[in-house]
C-alpha cells in the first residue's frame, strides 16, 4: 500500500462530495521549487526567508505542533498527515508522493509541469494569459492569487481547530502579508520593490472580499459547536464590518454598488442542533452567497482599476507582515 493512499482518498472524496474550500494540487503536477529558482534566483533567495519555506524544517520541531498531532493522533506530521496540505509541498506520481518543501512557488502559483515552459517564451505575446488556461496563477489576477492564500489562512478544517486545538485562522490582511517577508518582486532588476499604489488598492479590497468569501464557505462545512464556528463568525462579522468602512469611502458608482452587494450576499449562518451536533440549516443559500462574492470579487480583480480606487488610501494598512527580503 502506497504511504500516501489515505490522503488521495481524503482528496478523492472531496471532489466527489464537492468540497468548495479546499483545492487541492494535483502532486503528480508539482515541479517542485528548484525548478522554479534556477531561473529565479532572488525570488528563491526570498521565498527561503519566508516561514512558508522555514516550516519544512521547523514545523514537526515544534511543542506548539505536538501538541496538535497528538490531540488527533498524528505520529508522523510531515508524512501522511493532514498537515502537509498546508504546511508542506508534496510531489510526484501516484505511490510515489514525496514530501519536498514548505509552502512553496507553486502552492501560490500554481502546479507548474503543464505551464512552465509557456509563461516564460517572450516570443509569445499570449504567454501569461496562455500559461493561465495550464493552471498558472499569474500576479495579474488578484483573485485567484487571494483564493490561494485564504483556502489555507482561514483553516477551514474544523476537527483540526475544535480537537487538535490549531488556531482559527490567520488576522492575514492581502495588502500587509504580501508586502513584509512574502513580498519577491524581482523581474524589474534587483530592488524588491513594494506594489504601486495602484495595486495595493486592488490586493487591498479584492483581499476583503476573498476572506469573506471563505470564510463563509469555511463555516458551511462546520458540524458542531465549538471554536471553528465561533471564529468563522467572528471572521464574517470582521470582514462584513471592514468591507462597510471600505463603501462608505468610496464615492456614489458601480463599485461601491458592488461592494454593497458583497456585504448583502454574506447570509448569516443559522446553526440547529441536529441530535449529533450541528447543522448549518441554511448551508445552500450561505454557499448561494459565497459564490455570488466570488463572482464580484473576480469581476474587480480583472476589471477594476486601481486608479480609480484612490478613495480607498486612508483605510490602507501602513505596516506589513513580516520583513521584506533584501537582495545582497
Ligand atoms: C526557464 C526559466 C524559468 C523557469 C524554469 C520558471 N520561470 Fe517563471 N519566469 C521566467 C521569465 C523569463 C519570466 C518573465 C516573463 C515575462 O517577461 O513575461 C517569468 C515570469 C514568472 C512570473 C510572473 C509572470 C507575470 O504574470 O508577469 C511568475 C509568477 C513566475 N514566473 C513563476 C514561476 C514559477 C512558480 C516557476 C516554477 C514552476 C517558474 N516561474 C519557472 C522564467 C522561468
Ligand atoms: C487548512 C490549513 C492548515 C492545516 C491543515 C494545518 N495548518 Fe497549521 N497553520 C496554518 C496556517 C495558515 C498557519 C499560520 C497562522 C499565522 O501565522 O497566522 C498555521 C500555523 C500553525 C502553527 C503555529 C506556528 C507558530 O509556531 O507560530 C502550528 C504549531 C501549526 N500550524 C501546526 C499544525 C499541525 C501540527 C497541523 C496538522 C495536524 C497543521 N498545523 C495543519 C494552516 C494549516
Ligand atoms: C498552502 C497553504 C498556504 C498558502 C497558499 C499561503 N500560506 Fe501563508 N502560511 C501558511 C502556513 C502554514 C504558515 C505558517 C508557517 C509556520 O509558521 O509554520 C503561513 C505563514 C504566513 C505568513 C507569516 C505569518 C506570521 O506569523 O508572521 C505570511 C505573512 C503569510 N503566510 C502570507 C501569505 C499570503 C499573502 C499568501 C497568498 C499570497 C499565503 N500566505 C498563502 C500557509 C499558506
Ligand atoms: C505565499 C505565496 C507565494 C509563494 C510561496 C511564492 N509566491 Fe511568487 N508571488 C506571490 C504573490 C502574492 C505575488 C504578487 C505580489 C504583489 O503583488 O506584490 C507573487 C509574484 C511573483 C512573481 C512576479 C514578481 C514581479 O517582479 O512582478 C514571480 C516571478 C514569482 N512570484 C515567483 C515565485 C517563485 C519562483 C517562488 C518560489 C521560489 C514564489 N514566487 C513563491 C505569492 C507567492
Amino acid at each position: 500500500m502506497p504511504r500516501h493512499a489515505p490522503r488521495f482518498l481524503v482528496s478523492a472524496l472531496f471532489l466527489v462530495l464537492g468540497c468548495p474550500v479546499f483545492a487541492q494540487l494535483d502532486p503528480a503536477k508539482i515541479t517542485g521549487p528548484e525548478t522554479c529558482t534556477n531561473c529565479h534566483k532572488l525570488e528563491g533567495a526570498a521565498w527561503q526567508e519566508m516561514k512558508h519555506a522555514k516550516t519544512f524544517e521547523e514545523l514537526h520541531r515544534r511543542p506548539a505542533a505536538r501538541e496538535i498531532a497528538g490531540k488527533l493522533g498524528i505520529a508522523n506530521i510531515k508524512n501522511e498527515s493532514t498537515c502537509v496540505q498546508c504546511h508542506y509541498t508534496s510531489m510526484g506520481p501516484v505511490g510515489a508522493v514525496k514530501v519536498v518543501a514548505g509552502v512553496s512557488c507553486e502552492l501560490c502559483h500554481g502546479a507548474g509541469a503543464d505551464w512552465a515552459k509557456t509563461h516564460n517564451v517572450k516570443e509569445n505575446p499570449n504567454r501569461i494569459a496562455d500559461a493561465e488556461k495550464l493552471g498558472f496563477i499569474p500576479p495579474a489576477n488578484i483573485y485567484k492569487l487571494a483564493s490561494n492564500c485564504y483556502q489555507c489562512h482561514t483553516v477551514p478544517n474544523e476537527k483540526l481547530v475544535n480537537t487538535g486545538g490549531h488556531q482559527v485562522g490567520s488576522a492575514l490582511e492581502l495588502l500587509a502579508w504580501s508586502q513584509g517577508e512574502v513580498r519577491h518582486h524581482f523581474l524589474g532588476g534587483k530592488t524588491n520593490a513594494e506594489a504601486t499604489p495602484e495595486r495595493k488598492r486592488l490586493l487591498f479590497l479584492v483581499g476583503r472580499v476573498v476572506d469573506l468569501e471563505f470564510s463563509l464557505r469555511g463555516i458551511a462545512s462546520a458540524v458542531e459547536q465549538g471554536n471553528f464556528v465561533k471564529g468563522m463568525n467572528a471572521r464574517i462579522n470582521l470582514a462584513k464590518a471592514e468591507l462597510q468602512k471600505i463603501a462608505d469611502k468610496l464615492p456614489d458608482g458601480p463599485a461601491k454598488t458592488d461592494v454593497l452587494a458583497v456585504i448583502a450576499a454574506a447570509v448569516r449562518p443559522a446553526a440547529a442542533a441536529d441530535g449529533t451536533g450541528l447543522k448549518i440549516t441554511n448551508k445552500d443559500a450561505v454557499l448561494a452567497g459565497a459564490k455570488t462574492i466570488s463572482d464580484l470579487g473576480q469581476k474587480m480583480s480583472s476589471t477594476y482599476k486601481g486608479a480609480d480606487l484612490a478613495a480607498l488610501d486612508p483605510l490602507l494598512p501602513t505596516t506589513v507582515q513580516g520583513t521584506p527580503f533584501t537582495a545582497p
